[in-house]
């Protein structure tokens, strides 16, 4: 069953996808300009284009996230939004937000805390648009005719995100009382609740592309669910080694850090084993391959790339350089790029009414950009093992290297990753020409 009201989630995956390739464009910025060739410093230094990067990537998951609970909770909830208008004026101010921070990046108006630049001011509109957005889900859950896990741990999980924004707000003097709160956003968001809402969207589209009982796939929902939490929280731990906090943080950080693969395991077991154990009937090949494409890819860029830096002697060393920029890399793309894009291949042919999962394109852009990311990640690694070495252990034997001698011997590494990134670009504009090609979604297709 369909419900016309879920064509606003079209809305929402667009605005993702415009935002990923303004992302991707920062993103070469950057690059170039590592690997020396830095023509627009004048305009745009690497300090904005990083802040760009990094707070575009958030906007577009939060809106690749709202398309898909859009998506979702009608069809769990078993009726349609309750205001489909008011879910385009959330569309519309979510755009405005991201883009007036943006264009203020680029005039010096942010605040210097990674991934959290927007300016407090405008943090208001944030929480604003949030609430009208957690309303609409809210109120068509409660009013719908039926509850499911699945859109109950999504629910949750989006519940949470808006929560944990607000400790982020706060005003510190204290530098250390700042970085304490500022995880309390970061890593509980893509180490915690995220994860409910990657869990609650892999299950929805387990459920439709395998044809596995409900029950049987939400009793996985819940070892996840369970792991996330026992794992997450105090794993926050690993961010609090040598920032001026209490020593014990030392020991809960790396226990429960190192327990946080588990939940990423348990996902891709989950993803692998409901499809094993599936009909495989259903025709969209390509949203299985997403789906489980980013359990799996989540495991090793979140679980393994970051169990490798979690203990506190590695990360005595590694902490801040390119090894977290490594994992960053393919821990996003894995577990939330390539979800809201196994999203996108699902719910793109029922609103539109075109098929187009069985061409080459589509299967092309997944291969292409999966092995692009996995090239950028092993360049990142290596120039991080490098400037870690340079960096780090070097002046421990006696000999120091200037910090800016030291990024121009890792320079050839940037032109590794440009090859690559040209390529996981490929891919990615692959899968936004058959997204354009799906043309728009129209109420006969819901109708069915
Ligand atoms: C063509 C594609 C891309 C290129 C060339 C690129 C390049 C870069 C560079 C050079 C940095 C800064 C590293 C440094 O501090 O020196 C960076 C940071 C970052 N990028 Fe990308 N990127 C690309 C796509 C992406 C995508 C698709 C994602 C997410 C799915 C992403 C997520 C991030 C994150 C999270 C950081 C911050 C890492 C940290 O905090 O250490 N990037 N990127
Ligand atoms: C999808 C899940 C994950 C995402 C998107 C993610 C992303 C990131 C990002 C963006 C950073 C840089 C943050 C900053 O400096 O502001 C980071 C740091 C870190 N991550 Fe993850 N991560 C994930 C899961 C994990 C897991 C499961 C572990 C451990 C097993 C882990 C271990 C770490 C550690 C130790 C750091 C600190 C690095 C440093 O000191 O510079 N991450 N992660
Ligand atoms: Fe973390």
């Amino acid at each position: 069953m369909k419900y016309k009201s879920q064509k606003v989630a079209y809305w929402f995956f667009a605005l993702s996808l415009l935002l990923l390739v303004l992302q991707i464009v920062y993103g070469f910025i950057m690059g170039f300009a590592r690997a020396g060739f830095d023509p627009l410093h004048e305009f745009i230094p690497f300090n904005t284009a990083r802040a760009v990067h990094t707070n575009l990537l958030i906007v577009w998951l939060l809106s690749g996230f709202m398309g898909a609970a859009y998506y979702i909770i009608p069809e769990e909830a078993q009726r349609e939004l309750v205001s489909v208008k008011l879910a385009y004026v959330q569309l519309v101010s979510l755009a405005l937000v991201g883009v007036v921070a943006v264009i203020g990046f680029h005039f010096n108006i942010w605040e210097g805390r990674k991934f959290l630049e927007i300016p407090r001011q405008l943090d208001y509109l944030v929480v604003v648009n949030v609430l009208l957005f957690l309303y609409l889900i809210l109120a068509t859950l409660i009013k719908g005719k039926r509850r499911t896990t699945t859109s109950l741990v999504l629910t949750m999980g989006l519940i949470f995100t808006a929560l944990l924004y607000l400790p982020g707000m706060i005003p510190f003097d204290s530098q250390v009382l700042d970085s304490f709160f500022r995880w309390w956003v970061v890593h509980l968001w893509v180490e915690g609740v995220w994860e409910l809402i990657m869990g609650g969207i892999l299950s929805f589209l387990l459920i439709k592309l395998t044809g596995v009982d409900r029950e049987v796939i939400e009793k996985w929902l819940y070892v996840i669910v369970g792991l996330t939490f026992l794992s997450g929280v105090l794993g926050t731990g690993h961010h609090y080694y040598y920032i001026g906090v209490n020593k014990i943080w030392l020991i809960v950080g790396g226990i429960f850090s190192a327990l946080e693969p588990l939940a990423f395991l348990a996902m891709a077991l989950f993803a692998v084993n409901m499809y094993r154990k599936g009909e495989k009937k259903h025709p969209n090949k390509l949203a299985l391959y997403w789906t489980l494409g980013a359990a799996i890819v989540s495991f090793v860029g979140a679980g393994l790339l970051g169990f490798a830096h979690t203990l506190p002697q590695t990360n005595l060393y590694t902490h801040g350089t390119l090894v977290t920029a490594m994992h960053a890399h393919l821990a996003f793309w894995g577990a939330y790029a390539m979800i809201i894009f196994a999203m996108i291949s699902y719910a793109l042919p029922n609103m539109t009414g075109r098929k187009l999962y069985d061409g080459a394109r589509g299967r092309m852009a997944f291969w292409v950009s999966n092995i692009g990311m996995i090239g950028m990640t092993v360049a990142f690694g290596v120039a991080g093992v490098a400037q870690v070495y340079l960096e780090r252990i070097l002046p421990e034997k006696g000999l120091e290297m200037s910090f800016m001698q030291i990024q121009n011997e890792i320079q050839v590494h940037f032109v590794v990753l440009i090859l690559c990134a040209t390529m996981f670009t490929v891919g990615i504009i692959a899968f936004v020409v058959d997204f354009i090609k799906h043309g728009q979604p129209t109420d006969e297709a819901l109708e069915k």
